[in-house]
């Protein structure tokens, strides 16, 4: 079984993946070829915005958002402990701090109740993460960040196709920012990604910044990146872009599956013997980039289910605070107590759009086994 599945989309999309792909290399054009902004104005219909801005990776994408505001030394940005490493990452390549506000812990996400407390005169921005496919609380983030003149950032690169109060992901905030990694809700074939602003003068600021900061050719009024998508993951882009949609629809589907064959399989079991499966508030849509559920015992449960041919992946183990890379902060064990527990039981589950019935119930029922139950009492 596969954690996530690459090759069946590709499949079932052969023909118009491989003849976009055929058009670039006719034309040439691999550096910011014509396909680069059809897909920008694709996606920006797609998720609601003004402007999107590709760029080669979801990394690229936010190093170009904090940079279009001129976060560097002695700034600070309010961000989420328990993320991918990105995140904070390029808040501190660019100088600045992360500061961490700890998570809800039902969502995994910014918890808006403790944001305005860690804002000072330093702060340039909030940057909430929409983890595991589920929006973070936008509308509070939102108010706070109005109320103190602050851009809000978010960190979309797992929650593309997702929906808040009936509004897409990335087009939520000052701005937004997602990846297109192929194991991405919407990947490409390599690294890509894409910000999305409703402002002209951030749009056109990113779009010079990923050039190098040119305005015009070997013009450079600022310093920038490389930091183009390629010409043929705009190709890709745009050939699997007309079946989202209906992806998006099976990954809700399969999402709500899953916790009620989990459920039903773990019903009257204690709570500290049973798989709990995520929380998706009513007002969103998940896009489930991850599946994960908290486990007793995770090792344990991991390796049984590998015995049993099951994969399954830890999103993720260590909070930023406690990762080497960030121990100048200073900010030891115990600082962020919701986002240290999430990290020390969470476990993902195989999930992509194409995942069928007979493999969930597998997986559930390996499950149910692996946390130390008769599999034949699955039901
Ligand atoms: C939350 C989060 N932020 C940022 C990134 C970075 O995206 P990319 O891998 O496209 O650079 C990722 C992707 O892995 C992510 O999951």
């Amino acid at each position: 079984m596969d954690f996530i599945d690459l090759k069946t989309p590709y499949q079932r999309l052969r023909e118009p993946i491989n003849a976009r792909i055929q058009a670039v290399l006719d034309h040439g054009q691999y550096i910011l070829g014509p396909e680069i902004e059809e897909l920008e104005d694709a996606l920006a219909a797609y998720v609601g915005s003004g402007y999107c801005v590709a760029a080669a990776s979801g990394t690229d994408a936010l190093l170009l958002a904090l940079m279009a505001y001129e976060i560097g030394p002695g700034d600070e940005v309010i961000t989420a402990p328990f993320t991918f490493i990105a995140t904070g990452e390029m808040i501190a390549l660019l100088g600045a701090n992360p500061v961490f506000v700890d998570i809800d812990a039902r969502t995994y996400n910014l918890d808006p109740a403790l944001i305005e407390a860690a804002i000072t005169p330093n702060t340039k921005a909030i940057m909430p993460v929409s983890l595991y496919g589920q929006c973070a609380d936008m509308d509070a983030i939102n108010a706070i960040a109005e109320r103190h003149e602050l851009p809000v950032i978010e960190d979309a690169a797992q929650s593309f196709g997702a929906l808040y109060q009936e509004r897409h992901s990335c087009a939520l905030s000052t701005v937004g920012v997602t990846s297109f990694f192929p194991s991405k809700p919407l990947g490409c074939f390599g690294d890509g990604g894409a910000l999305f602003t409703d402002d002209d003068a951030v749009a056109k600021i990113c779009k010079e910044l990923r050039v190098h900061g040119q305005d015009r050719r070997y013009h450079h009024p600022r310093i920038g990146i490389n930091g183009r998508m390629d010409t043929i993951q705009a190709a890709v882009l745009l050939a699997k872009l007309p079946v989202f949609a209906e992806e998006v629809e099976a990954r809700d589907r399969i999402g709500k599956q899953y916790a009620e064959l989990i459920d039903a399989a773990f019903d009257g079991v204690a709570a500290d013997r049973r798989a709990t499966v995520p929380y998706v508030e009513p007002h969103n849509r998940s896009v489930y980039a991850q599946y994960t559920i908290e486990v007793p015992e995770r090792d344990r449960v991991q390796a049984a289910l590998a015995d049993r041919g099951i994969p399954t992946a830890v999103h993720y183990p260590v909070p930023l605070h406690l990762q080497p890379a960030f121990a100048f902060l200073g900010e030891p064990a115990g600082s962020f107590p919701v986002a240290e527990a999430a990290a020390a039981r969470v476990m993902s589950l195989p999930m992509h759009p194409y995942l069928c019935d007979v493999e969930q119930k597998e997986v559930v029922s390996s499950l149910y086994s692996a946390i130390g139950r008769d599999s034949a009492a699955f039901r």
